[in-house]
């Protein structure tokens, strides 16, 4: 009896199983929700939208086109936006043409959402946008940097708002870019930033003059709106850049360094002698103590990007990451630090001695009015710890703390034979007599002739912040 009771179990169940893994499996489920997507698009959304068919002017259109939505949406951001869940994007509405009142989009329940967002990455993809032709895990802090430097100076922000970090900027004609890089797929933004008119003809849409490279960077920096945690690559942690090689090196910094800083890092290249500044001397550098960041980003970047003379070229695309990884490996194993003889000169004037007090202090005098300004800040908790965070890390394009010291004593990594060397902001002899707008203007401006850099694109307020933060380490 038992064995019968099993055949007819095994005789019913196989069948039924594979009926029921026919209709639960997850290809099936996918297909079942793909189809009702479609369903639900041919009822609901085609009235407003388009979903085939070529690029057309958002003059004769209801709503955006949809034909490329599988490529260009994130699915978090559409099944949201789907729900009511999201933001409007185009603030003077769509058809701004038509002076009608942005009007709130239609809602969908979670399940139909879900399923037109199936829809949308299984059928409406476009052909023309490739996979992985910008890989944003390797894009750095400093493309970023870029890419929002490029995003200013093309009038991006005339027409797509911004959340700059305090309040909101820009223009509203088209669509807001606060949180896109919630919304987006970066191909699709890359393949559009690189010839609009091939998805918005005759919009007012706007090609600008920049660099495949350039391309690359503001597209990446759209990608970082709205990411808080956004993770950054970090070429210096990488396995190439760990192993790489000093003797390979020592042939790049001949073939391409020596030109300008000397065969042996005297600065005294064939190019040296017409540029001002001049190439710095490696041979009096402690290159071995600087930080590796640092290095990588002057030397990939160029000098411009960290806010020095754009007569040290940028060797990124020429080198490529391991080409600079390998110099960087050869600079700092020969460069470390100045011959004995030129240490004991500035020893004897006592100009290169970091962190003393008080300290000799030839800096210039901000112009009248400015340098009477009193801090517009609270020094509350909050501004100082602010203060602190720009101060210690976030200040751009180098930390402070690099040559102020982490505890602002003057001490920080490149300090060492620093002619001035930075200000001790721990001394309260030499502090009282700096004002809070004369701090202001050599943050903003830098100090010349010195190591002080210009910090012309830091906010305002941050540069307040910095300064209460200053204020309260010599007490
Ligand atoms: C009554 C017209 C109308 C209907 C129906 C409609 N939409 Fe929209 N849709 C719009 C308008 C207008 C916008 C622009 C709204 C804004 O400011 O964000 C929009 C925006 C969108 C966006 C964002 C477009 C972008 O990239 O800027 C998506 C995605 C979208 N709709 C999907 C759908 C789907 C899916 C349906 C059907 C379930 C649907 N819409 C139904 C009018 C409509
Ligand atoms: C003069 C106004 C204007 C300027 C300046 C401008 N854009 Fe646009 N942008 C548009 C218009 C119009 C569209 C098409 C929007 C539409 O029809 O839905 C658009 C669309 C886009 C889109 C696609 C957005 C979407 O969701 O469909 C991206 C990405 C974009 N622009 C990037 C940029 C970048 C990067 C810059 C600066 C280099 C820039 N734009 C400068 C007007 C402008
Ligand atoms: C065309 C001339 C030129 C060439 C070629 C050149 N540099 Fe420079 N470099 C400069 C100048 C000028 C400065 C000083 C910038 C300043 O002080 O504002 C500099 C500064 C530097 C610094 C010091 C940055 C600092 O913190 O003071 C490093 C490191 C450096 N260059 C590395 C390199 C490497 C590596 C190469 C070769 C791959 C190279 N440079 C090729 C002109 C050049
Ligand atoms: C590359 C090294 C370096 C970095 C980075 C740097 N400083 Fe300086 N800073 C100096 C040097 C050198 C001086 C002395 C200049 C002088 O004697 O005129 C100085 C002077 C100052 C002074 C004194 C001005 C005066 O009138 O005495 C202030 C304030 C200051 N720095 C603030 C900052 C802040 C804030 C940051 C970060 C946002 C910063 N510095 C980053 C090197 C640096």
């Amino acid at each position: 009896m038992n064995n019968y009771f099993k055949k007819l179990k095994i005789g019913y169940l196989l069948p039924f199983s594979v009926l029921v893994y026919f209709i639960f499996s997850p290809d099936t489920l996918f297909a079942a929700s793909v189809d009702a997507g479609e369903k639900l698009v041919d009822k609901k959304c085609v009235p407003c939208h388009r979903f085939s068919g070529e690029a057309k002017s958002r003059f004769t259109l209801k709503a955006p086109d949809l034909m490329w939505g599988g490529n260009k949406y994130k699915i978090s951001w559409l099944t949201d936006f789907l729900q009511g869940k999201e933001k409007l994007l185009y603030l003077k509405n769509y058809r701004w043409d038509q002076t009608r009142k942005p009007k709130k989009h239609l809602v969908l329940s979670k399940d139909d959402a879900q399923s037109i967002a199936k829809y949308f990455t299984k059928s409406l993809i476009d052909p023309r946008v490739k996979k992985e032709a910008l890989d944003l895990s390797r894009f750095t802090q400093m493309e970023g940097t870029l890419g929002e430097q490029i995003f200013k100076e093309h009038s991006c922000g005339a027409c797509h708002q911004i959340n700059d970090g305090e309040k909101l900027v820009g223009g509203q004609q088209s669509t807001s870019f606060v949180n896109a890089g919630k919304r987006y797929n970066v191909d699709w933004v890359y393949r559009f930033n690189s010839h609009p008119p091939d998805f918005a003809p005759h919009s007012g849409e706007f090609v600008a003059d920049v660099s495949q490279e350039g391309l690359r960077f503001v597209t990446g920096y759209i990608m970082t709106l709205g990411v808080d945690d956004f993770k950054f690559y970090e070429p210096w942690e990488d396995i190439f850049f760990k192993s790489a090689r000093a003797d390979r090196g020592k042939q790049i910094y001949k073939e391409y360094c020596s030109q300008c800083h000397g065969a042996t890092g005297k600065g005294d290249g064939p190019a040296a002698s017409d540029l001002k500044p001049n190439p710095a001397i490696h041979a009096n550098m402690a290159l071995n103590k600087e930080p590796e960041d640092y290095l990588y980003n002057v030397v990939y970047y160029g000098g411009k990007a960290v806010g020095k003379s754009p007569y040290m070229p940028y060797w990124g695309l020429t080198l490529k990451p391991q080409g600079v990884a390998d110099v960087i490996a050869y600079m700092k194993k020969t460069f470390k630090g100045p011959s004995l003889e030129v240490k004991s000169e500035q020893a004897a004037n006592g100009s290169s001695q970091p962190g003393l007090c008080p300290q000799l202090r030839k800096t210039s005098q901000a112009p009248g009015d400015i340098h009477k300004l009193k801090n517009p800040l609270e020094p509350s908790k909050r501004n100082i710890k602010k203060g602190k965070l720009y101060f210690t890390q976030k200040a751009k394009p180098l930390a402070c703390k690099h040559c102020h010291g982490l505890k602002g004593d003057g001490k920080g990594s490149k300090s060492f034979n620093m002619v001035p060397p930075p200000r001790n902001f721990t001394c309260a002899a030499t502090m009282k007599d700096i004002t809070d707008g004369q701090m202001f203007w050599i943050i903003k401006n830098g100090s010349p002739n010195t190591e002080m850099q210009a910090y012309n694109t830091t906010k305002d307020k941050s540069i307040w912040q910095m300064i209460l933060y200053i204020r309260q380490l010599a007490q």
